[in-house]
């Protein structure tokens, strides 16, 4: 796995040799001045350092280039195990790795897989820059044009380059309040650790100790130490999802480490420096909840200080993200690789029925609804007959109901209507049909009979988004 470009600062043979197996093109600096020069101008995939630049070292390396808004994951490469044990301050000062000597060697090709894949994925992003609110420099994109989203963008951007911390994401589920997160760690610090818990997965105990560590023996179970992840992260993010469901004396030893920026294990004596960004995300209104005495009211005023909100999809600020997500979702998904590119867009009753629809989902709700729609659909555009809203994700079944296009839906009805629509494609060829359905001519003839489908009982293909065949049952929630 080769990366284009690496800058070793060494003048170590080996470690210039260990940076020419996952590199193409190699740069080699002598000392820290030379190294910012070089990777100013050549902007690498990835630095090694050997083992004669301490943390300090790399510290003031790192003082320079991030003042020049440069963060590139850096590997330390040290000679032997006997070497000072480094790895915690390295940790602090967010290095990607520290090879403690040559049977750590080998980690470096998997460092740069990793690497690679990141490269990759804004390489392409780029492709699809069409979509996003704005070019973020990182891998992370939101996608729509609406002024709310620009809003929630302008506001991320502002957030991630202050000092703001900790950062309040609030937003319905499903509107990207995570995504939202990743948006504002790959702009304030890319390269160190994200590390993400869910307030409402975990007991309280186990919360605790997850968020803070424990030392051995401090409860029944500990039986070693455990390092949590306010620790983990590092000079990186630490994500608190659903912050609104942290029970009410934790949200009292988070406050002290929001105030003090330092925390205990549990069971701990020692104060651990508290260096990484607190984002916490709520889906609920947390100013509620601190007048139901469900969260406390001064912890609601340390997270509120430019709190970031995500507009739901029905708001009619965003409906005009709607089709373009749509688009997106369908460019981007990898659900049918055989039909990948095979599918092109969407009808224009089909991109009307979505905008029409509440989503109280919000777009993670319209990625699947399209996800399905792909791997649904025969012909080369999404129709309305494969859009099928999941009852289950509506809490209101009533509100589903989109101008009277929204019907019942059943398995069995989504079945029959790919019948219909297999038998049409291919004119009643049965052997066609059947491979176009992935199942044997016996199982075909089966299904028809059992759902007793006759030529005709099918959407015609020319009306096929305006008229329903009157012989065709109601297709599966046709919108
Ligand atoms: N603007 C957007 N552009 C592209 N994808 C998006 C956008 N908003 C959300 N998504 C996608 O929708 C899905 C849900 O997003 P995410 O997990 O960030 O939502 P959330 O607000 O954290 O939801 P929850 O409250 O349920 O945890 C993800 O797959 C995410 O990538
Ligand atoms: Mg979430």
């Amino acid at each position: 796995m080769s990366l284009r470009r690496v800058v070793a600062v060494t003048r170590i043979a080996d470690v210039q040799q260990l940076a020419q197996s996952v590199g193409q093109q190699i740069f080699v600096a002598d000392n820290i001045a030379e190294a910012v020069d070089i990777v100013q101008t050549v902007k690498p995939d990835l630095i090694l350092f050997d083992h004669h630049f301490t943390p300090v070292h790399i510290r003031e390396f790192l003082d320079t280039t991030y003042k020049n808004s440069i963060d590139i994951p850096i590997v330390v490469v040290g000679e032997d195990e006997n070497d000072i044990d480094y790895t915690e301050e390295f940790k602090k000062i967010g290095i990607l790795d520290y090879l403690r000597g040559r049977q750590d060697y080998c980690r470096l090709e998997q460092i740069a897989g990793h690497i690679k894949e990141q490269c990759k994925a804004i390489d392409n992003k780029k492709n699809f820059n069409g979509f996003f609110a704005e070019d973020l420099a990182a891998s992370v994109s939101l996608v729509g044009k609406s002024h709310a989203i620009k809003n929630t963008l302008k506001m991320i951007k502002l957030v991630a380059v202050s000092r703001c911390n900790p950062i309040l994401i609030v937003g319905e589920t499903g509107t990207g309040k995570e995504l939202s997160a990743k948006a504002i760690h790959a702009l304030r610090c890319p390269n160190k650790p994200f590390v993400a818990i869910n307030c409402a997965a975990l007991t309280a105990n186990l919360l605790e100790s997850e968020l803070f560590g424990h030392v051995k023996g401090s409860f029944t179970g500990a039986d070693r130490d455990k390092t949590g992840l306010l620790e983990l992260a590092g000079t990186g993010t630490v994500l608190l999802d659903e912050i609104s469901e942290m029970p009410l004396d934790l949200q009292a030893k988070l406050l002290r480490v929001l105030q003090e920026k330092t925390f205990r294990k549990v069971g701990g004596t020692k104060n651990i420096a508290c260096s990484a960004t607190i984002i916490a995300t709520s889906n609920r209104n947390l100013q509620k909840e601190t007048q139901n005495n469900r969260f406390r009211r001064d912890l609601y005023y340390r997270l509120n200080i430019s709190p970031i909100t995500i507009d739901p999809l029905k708001s009619p600020e965003r409906r005009e993200d709607i089709p373009l997500l749509a688009e997106y979702f369908l460019k981007t998904s990898t659900i049918c690789p055989d039909k990948q590119n095979k599918i092109t867009s969407l009808t224009k009753m089909a991109v009307e029925v979505l905008e029409k629809y509440d989503w109280p989902g919000n777009v993670r709700e319209l990625r699947n609804v399209i996800e399905r729609a792909i791997m649904m659909e025969t012909t080369d555009k999404i129709g309305l007959s494969s859009i099928v809203i999941d009852l289950m994700e509506c809490n209101q079944a009533p509100k589903c109901s989109i101008n009277g296009y929204f019907k019942d839906f059943s398995l069995e009805k989504a079945e029959r209507e790919l019948i219909c629509r297999a038998l049409r494609e291919t004119c009643w060829q049965k052997t066609k049909a059947a491979a176009l359905l992935g199942i044997t001519r016996a199982t075909l003839y089966a299904k028809v009979k059992q759902y007793n489908i006759k030529k005709g009982s099918y959407i015609d293909k020319e009306s096929q988004d305006e008229v329903l065949d009157p012989l065709m049952p109601e297709p599966i929630c046709t919108l």
